[in-house]
């Protein structure tokens, strides 16, 4: 199981960010053509960008490249430069149904694979049948322009915001995808940075889509589970099996009740801490 606890933002146009991230504690990256990068420097990142992939560097961490939308003059263009570099992912913005991760499919190289931006109206209400399209590999919540379309204010405890985030987070499990939160925009605001990280982990989201280094100690403390946890996990793991072996089918550890679907969540976390049982 891959982790995606920290993924961060890079625009395609800063050369020194590119570098910079090759030393970077992140999961993965987003090699940006879109948003952050200006209109006059659409054609300049794109070659920015498969130099540096070219140049390679960036270790286990998965690349992810957010390409511009079809229905904008580069789209084409950005795939085009970068599909034949076989990145880990294509990250389409602004999706709306399936029919957007389709029209993506049949023009990728070797495995590369397939992320949305969720991001729209549109793709919050068809975000089940984006899930289960082909080659779909993970959501991105793009809450700053949701939040933008729906009108409603950012930051805070994001209430506007939980029915479209919930929403995503289903259909992500129910197609068997990650889903990672969106950017916290006040990225010296530190306190703020954690309580957004600790509200999308207890959402359940994989990890948290960042937009500086700052962010990313933080990010990878709150989505790693702590030791106490990792405990308990292997704890619970023990306990039921030897129930098992007693021929029943529930434990007990402190005073609380441990069936399979425990031991499964319990798996999951050694998985996402990378440890044994
Ligand atoms: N990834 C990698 N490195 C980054 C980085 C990023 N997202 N953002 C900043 N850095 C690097 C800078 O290059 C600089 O490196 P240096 O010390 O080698 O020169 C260092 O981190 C410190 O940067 P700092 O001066 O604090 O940031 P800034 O004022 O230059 O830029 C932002 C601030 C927010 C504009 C910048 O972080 C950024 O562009 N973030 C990404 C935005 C984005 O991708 N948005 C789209 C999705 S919402
Ligand atoms: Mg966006």
């Amino acid at each position: 199981m891959r982790p995606w606890r920290s993924v961060l933002y890079i625009p395609g146009s800063k050369e020194r960010a590119l570098d910079k991230a090759r030393g970077l504690d992140v999961d993965a990256i987003i090699f940006d053509l879109e948003d952050a990068v200006a209109v006059a420097e659409k054609d300049a990142a794109r070659e920015t960008l498969s130099a540096a992939l070219r140049g390679g560097g960036y270790g286990s961490r998965a690349r992810i490249v957010r390409i511009n939308g079809f229905d904008t003059p580069w789209g084409a263009d950005d795939l085009d430069a970068v599909a034949e570099l076989e990145p880990d992912a294509i990250l389409l913005p602004k999706v709306n149904s399936a029919d957007d991760i389709r029209a993506l499919d049949g023009k990728l190289r070797g495995d590369t694979r397939i992320w949305a931006m969720m991001e729209t109206t549109h793709g919050v209400f068809n975000a089940a049948e984006i899930a289960l399209a082909p080659k779909m590999q993970g959501f991105v919540l793009g809450t700053n322009d949701l939040a933008a379309e729906i009108g409603c204010e950012t930051g805070g405890d994001r209430l506007p915001l939980m029915m479209a985030m919930q929403t995503c987070l289903a259909a992500a499990r129910m197609g068997g995808i990650a889903c990672v939160d969106g950017v916290f925009n006040a990225f010296k605001d530190e306190g703020g940075l954690r309580a957004e990280c600790e509200q999308g982990r207890s959402l359940g989201m994989d990890g948290k889509t960042l937009i500086h280094p700052a962010q990313v100690a933080i990010c990878n403390e709150v989505f790693t589970p702590s030791p106490d946890k990792v405990e308990l996990a292997r704890r619970q793991i023990a306990a039921f099996e030897e129930a098992e072996a007693k021929g029943q089918g529930v434990a007990v550890v402190d005073g609380k009740i441990v069936e399979n679907l425990h031991v499964a969540t319990a798996r999951k976390t050694l998985a996402k801490a990378g440890v044994n049982a």
